[in-house]
């Protein structure tokens, strides 16, 4: 039988267990931070050295912490299907864990870009810090490579094609509340199945042409049972 393509669309849930924080739940990144003063192209300008730090931060973090049962599950599925991963998450635990096709949606904490040419993009190869006066070749700031609030998302487009092949679409920790992001869902061909793992209650009434199966559990427990349903339903 021919291998089906699992799209799997994740959000900050999918590294909750690894021990990353999420941005919405009640303990989430924008109860202790305001998104102005973090993650807008005005606070890069206005205040920069706080949005610096503030990456430096979430990449320091995101070194110390390590891929769970989740991305592992994910990534395990490439043994028997053509998998591809959408993330909205800037860090790389699901490359850590073994996946081969990921498309960050919203940048990448392990990469930084020069302000002016956004084709200038360098990757962080030591460490955690980037520091306030780092430049591009073309002499212009780095900053990191992070589609801000307000930012157009250019890798939507990409992200739309890749669902519209989909032949299974697993969504995973997200709450689906940023936009455009959350619109992919509505590329899957009308009849695909959706499974969307997930402890709490993300916003799926977006979803209306496909059958929708909410499993209810965090996705280190939520992912590893799922793939071995669709295992042993599609080998
Ligand atoms: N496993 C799976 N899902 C979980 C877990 C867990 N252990 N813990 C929490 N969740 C779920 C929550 O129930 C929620 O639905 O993860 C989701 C997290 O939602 P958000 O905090 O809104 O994160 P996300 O959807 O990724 O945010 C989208 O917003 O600020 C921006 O750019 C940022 O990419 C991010 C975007």
């Amino acid at each position: 039988m021919a291998r089906k393509n699992i799209v799997v669309f994740t959000g900050a849930g999918v590294s909750a267990d690894s021990g990353i924080a999420t941005f919405r739940d009640a303990d989430g990144l924008w109860a202790n931070y305001k998104i102005e003063e973090v993650c807008t192209p005005e606070a890069l300008k206005n205040n920069r050295a706080k949005v610096i730090e503030f990456y430096n931060m979430r990449r320091r973090e995101s070194l110390s912490k390590q891929p769970n049962e989740g991305h592992i599950a994910i990534a395990k599925m490439e043994e028997w299907a053509e998998v591809i991963v959408i993330t909205q998450n800037v860090d790389n635990l699901h490359e850590r864990a073994g996946s081969k096709n990921v498309l960050h949606l919203h940048g990448e904490l392990m990469k930084l870009r020069s302000e002016r040419d956004s084709n200038l993009i360098y990757d962080i190869e030591d460490g955690w810090e980037q520091s306030l006066d780092a430049r591009a070749e073309d002499g212009a700031l780095l900053r990191p490579h992070i589609v801000f609030f307000g930012e157009s998302v250019p890798m939507f487009d990409p992200a739309c094609r890749i669902v519209q092949d989909a032949d299974v679409l697993i969504v995973v920790g997200t709450s689906l509340a940023v936009y455009p992001a959350a619109m992919l869902v509505r590329y899957a061909k009308s009849g695909v199945p959706i499974y969307v793992v997930d402890p709490g209650n993300p916003d799926t009434s977006i979803i209306r042409n496909n059958p929708l199966t909410h499993i209810k559990a965090r996705a280190a427990e939520g992912m590893p049972e799922l793939v071995e349903r669709l295992k042993a339903e599609m080998k």
